[in-house]
């Protein structure tokens, strides 16, 4: 016989419902970021069509956030670069446009960097520089059969990334022949004392150098024949990474769309070495390491010029896939970033050094309240409720005899979401196919898998749920699946159903919106 518990967490503090759009014009400024499927304590765009993060960087306390924006519509034009800064990682105040599409083309990815000793050139004398670089892409010359539009270009502000000037002698990087040929990621690289630009090339990565972000020469390639190569390549990403015994690699992100594990795009790595001038692999070539398993974490890149004291390796990713991105069922804006997140490098198990993600420590400071279960035993079929719609929940659940257990979040609409474990399939899974509206396109409503053994019989969980997503991150963060869901109403119930008793120990952080209300 099932025996069930219903614990009713009457959690006291005020929980949000979400709210229906009404879209009279009056209504339309205070029901911002309040929309059907806003999400709450992610970062989107005020309004309009939002892609790939772009030049991450930090200086004088402030993490710029760009991003690729066409604020004319809800789908994909002409690309600008949006901006939005944080003190935190987490809260953002929204400016207006950094960069605008010119006679050279459409603005497309890119990063951007402090030239500290002014190696451009390009500063005012008092400050040093910040340098964007990014893609050129030439629409007319697309249309018009050419091979050659996509070309690097620089930009250059001295007040704090509020206003820029693009350099006069843009392209700094010309095109030869090559249709894809984009997304510029620069580091001061310090042995050889240079800038490394890494370049996404259709199916490989380029690595180029420069002596003052203006004059390149190519260095090297990488990855023809390794890794995933389902798709094509874009937004690449190159750093060093140290694991807390010391150990030292180079990790290169490749995004790659489509051919992701679970469909459409994702974000491969690389782990191994770069000595200036070549980038070496690690693995066989046939190994494919994913960043995340989920379908929507694409084109994630991390945050330059971190200070030595802080020392992380911060990352962001598009919370979205190329397969469905323009029909989300949102009005007015569309699409959303993953929550910052810190790299690691950590060896598992098995002895290999693998990159972990985790959601990184500023959250806690939104947290409204913590309600902690400890070391309970959970039959077969256990219910919450958790009366709140923004959530953070750990979970730490071991085995027992039971060799798998779902973990679902409910509404009283009927829409779920399921976590699944299974031990003799060897996998973790996201099922969303019950989660909402899924009609808008059809390979939306699916489950998702990616293969996963517990050690030690226990499992830890960590899962994130906003208004439009859940985000998990398994066992210290070795394996990430994010996914957007758009439930009817929030999942505010969760259940754990098993073939067997279990032990549950637990934290469940109810969190504050990031946007005023
Ligand atoms: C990745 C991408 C990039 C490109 C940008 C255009 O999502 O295709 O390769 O620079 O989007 O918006």
């Amino acid at each position: 016989m099932k025996y069930q518990i219903w614990l009713v967490l009457l959690l006291s503090l005020g929980c949000g419902e979400q709210q229906q759009p009404d879209d009279s014009p009056d209504t339309l400024a205070g029901m911002m970021y309040q929309e059907a499927f806003r999400p709450q304590y992610h970062f989107s765009p005020p309004s309009a069509w939002m892609n790939d993060p772009n030049g991450m960087v930090y200086f004088e306390g402030e993490y710029h956030l760009f991003y690729q924006y066409y604020p004319d519509s809800t789908v994909w034009g002409p690309m600008h670069w949006g901006h939005a800064v944080s003190t935190d990682l987490v809260s953002w105040e929204q400016l207006p446009v950094a960069l605008y599409p010119d006679e050279l083309g459409h603005i497309f990815s890119g990063s951007a960097v402090v030239d500290w000793s002014n190696t451009s050139g390009l500063g005012d004398g008092e400050q040093p520089p910040l340098i964007a670089i990014f893609t050129y892409h030439d629409m007319a010359a697309e249309q018009a059969g050419e091979e050659d539009f996509q070309y690097q270009g620089i930009a250059y502000s001295h007040d704090r990334g509020r206003s820029w000037i693009k350099y006069e002698g843009n392209p700094v990087l010309p095109n030869q022949g090559i249709r894809d040929f984009r997304d510029p990621k620069v580091m001061w690289y310090e042995p050889g004392q240079v800038w490394v630009m890494t370049l996404a090339v259709k199916d490989h990565i380029e690595f180029y150098e420069s002596p003052d972000l203006i004059t390149w020469s190519k260095l090297s390639d990488f990855g023809m024949d390794a890794g995933a190569h389902g798709g094509v390549w874009e937004c690449p990403d190159l750093f060093e990474l140290e694991s807390d015994d010391g150990q030292s690699r180079w990790i290169l992100l490749v995004s790659i769309n489509p051919g992701g594990p679970n469909g459409g795009s994702a974000t491969q790595y690389f782990v191994g070495d770069f000595d200036g001038v070549n980038f070496t692999n690690d693995h066989p070539a046939e190994t494919t390491l994913w960043l995340d398993y989920g379908t929507d974490n694409y084109a994630g890149v991390t945050w330059s010029d971190i200070s030595v004291d802080d020392g992380r390796r911060l990352f962001i990713g598009w919370m979205s896939n190329w397969d469905y991105a323009q029909v989300t069922p949102t009005d007015r804006w569309r699409s959303a970033m993953t929550v910052s997140r810190e790299l690691e490098l950590v060896e598992n198990d098995k002895g290999a050094l693998i990159v972990t993600s985790w959601p990184v420590r500023e959250y806690d400071a939104i947290t409204l309240d913590i309600l902690a279960i400890s070391d309970t035993v959970i039959q077969t079929d256990y219910r919450a409720r958790l009366g709140h719609d923004l959530l953070d929940l750990s979970l730490a659940i071991s085995m027992g005899e039971s060799p798998d257990f779902k973990i679902s979040f409910h509404n009283d609409q009927g829409d779920s979401l399921h976590l699944q474990f299974d031990q003799r399939q060897g996998t973790f899974g996201i099922d969303r196919s019950a989660s909402g509206a899924t009609g808008f396109h059809p390979g939306f409503a699916d489950r998702h898998i990616a293969p996963y053994r517990p050690i030690d019989n226990e499992i830890r969980l960590r899962i994130m749920l906003d208004w439009s997503s859940v985000e998990t991150f398994v066992d210290g963060g070795i394996l990430t699946m994010t996914e957007q869901i758009f439930p009817d109403q929030p999942l505010d119930q969760m259940y754990i159903t098993s073939s067997g008793a279990l032990g549950l120990s637990a934290e469940i952080r109810k969190l504050r919106p990031i946007w005023a209300r």
